[in-house]
């Protein structure tokens, strides 16, 4: 349905699953990946596709308005990723946060608007809905249920979710905003929970465990994610909200433990250490309306073989993660692709 889609945010963990997922699954469609290459950003993640006939890569900032505009020329649909994504990173400086997904945000709006593209679709999360208690199994998130967000990073993905709605509203602009739950699977970032603990194991160090380990995140496999995210992009309704999620809660206890019984360790590799601040209770996702709607359920998270193919591929990527942990990464890729990361943003060629 749409020939040409521009994906903010494409280098890091659930953009670049998704722009492999797209060029496989559609076509037809030609893609252009805009990304700065934050902290989190990684040309290796997207190695494979890098001289796909329909694949472009642009460095650029999702705050530039006018880059943005012209990006946008020539698009038909716009699937926005690009964020500061780390909860404990917002706790420490939230500016960033604000800068990136609000600003950027806005940006990016300002300029779909301007250039007419047919749709916007924003990848939200469900930590705009805040937390849920431990001793209500029954309450999940609905798309109706408050926004509430706690740490900095939710309330900075709020702020982004709230601009969508009202660019839809006033500028009648064909939005969808999905919230999806705590995605795991190939090259995530190895600073949240599973490819931090998985790594730390492989080496033989321990996993810090915050608080009593009680609290409860609903998992869903980064591709069932990104199959979601294509359903609404094609067929979600404008201006709709969307949850996504894979009725898989677990609590950071049994997933360290899952872990460790993968792994071949013992309980004596987790480290007990303080609480994060603010520190969400519980985290569940009720997608009846993606179900309904699109005809979407998730087919990839079952646990724990999603769990082991997932921990199997840190296993066997091992230069991928050690780069990053042991901070090379950042010299590695500007030395590796200097000339591409000025590649045009028309031609995607250096
Ligand atoms: P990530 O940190 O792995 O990737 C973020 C990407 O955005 C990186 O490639 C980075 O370089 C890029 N970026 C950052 N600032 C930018 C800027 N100013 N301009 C252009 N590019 C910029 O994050 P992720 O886990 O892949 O998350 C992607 C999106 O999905 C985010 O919007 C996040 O809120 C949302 N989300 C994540 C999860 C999860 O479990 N990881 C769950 C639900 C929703
Ligand atoms: P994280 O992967 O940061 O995702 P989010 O905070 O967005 O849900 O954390 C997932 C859960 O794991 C969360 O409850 C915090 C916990 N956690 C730890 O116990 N230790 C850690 O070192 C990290 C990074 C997270």
């Amino acid at each position: 349905m749409f020939s040409r889609v521009l994906v903010t945010g494409g280098c890091g963990f659930i953009g670049s699953n998704f722009v492999r997922f797209v060029l496989n699954a559609r076509p037809d469609v030609t893609v252009t990946n805009v990304d700065v290459l934050s902290y989190s950003g990684n040309l290796e993640n997207l190695r494979d596709v890098e001289d796909h006939p329909r694949y472009s890569f642009v460095r650029a900032d999702i705050c530039e308005a006018a880059r943005m505009r012209e990006l946008m020329h020539d698009v038909d649909a716009v699937v926005h990723f690009a964020a500061e994504s780390h909860v404990d990173r917002s706790i420490l400086d939230t500016s960033p946060f604000i800068r990136t997904n609000v600003l950027g945000t806005q940006t990016l709006l300002d300029a779909a608007v301007a250039c007419k593209v047919d749709r916007f679709l924003h990848v939200s999360t469900d930590e705009v809905y805040g937390s849920l208690p431990l001793d209500k199994a029954d309450m999940r998130f609905t798309e109706e249920s408050a926004i509430r967000p706690n740490s900095p990073y939710a309330a900075s993905k709020a702020a982004s979710d709230m601009l969508v709605r009202a660019a839809h509203h006033t500028f009648g602009l064909n939005t969808s905003i999905t919230r999806c739950s705590n995605n795991f699977g190939p090259h995530q970032f190895p600073e949240k929970v599973i490819p931090l603990f998985v790594t730390n194991l492989v080496e033989g160090k321990k996993v810090p465990l915050y608080g009593d380990g009680l609290n409860v995140r609903d998992w869903i496999h980064v591709e069932d994610h990104c199959e979601a995210l294509l359903a609404v992009l094609e067929r979600g309704r404008a201006g709709s909200v969307y949850n996504i999620g894979a009725d898989n809660e677990r609590s950071n206890l049994e997933l360290t433990h899952a872990l460790l019984t993968i792994l071949g360790k013992g309980p004596e590799f987790i480290r007990h250490v303080e609480d994060r601040l603010g520190h969400d209770r519980r985290y569940a996702i009720d997608s009846s309306k993606i179900q309904n709607e699109l005809g979407w359920t998730a087919t990839r998270s079952q646990w724990p073989d999603a769990l082991v193919s997932t921990v199997d591929w840190y296993v066997k990527n091992p230069d991928w993660w050690r780069r990053i942990k042991n901070g090379e990464y950042r010299y590695f890729h500007e030395k590796m692709y200097g000339n591409r990361a000025n590649a045009s943003p028309v031609t995607g060629k250096a």
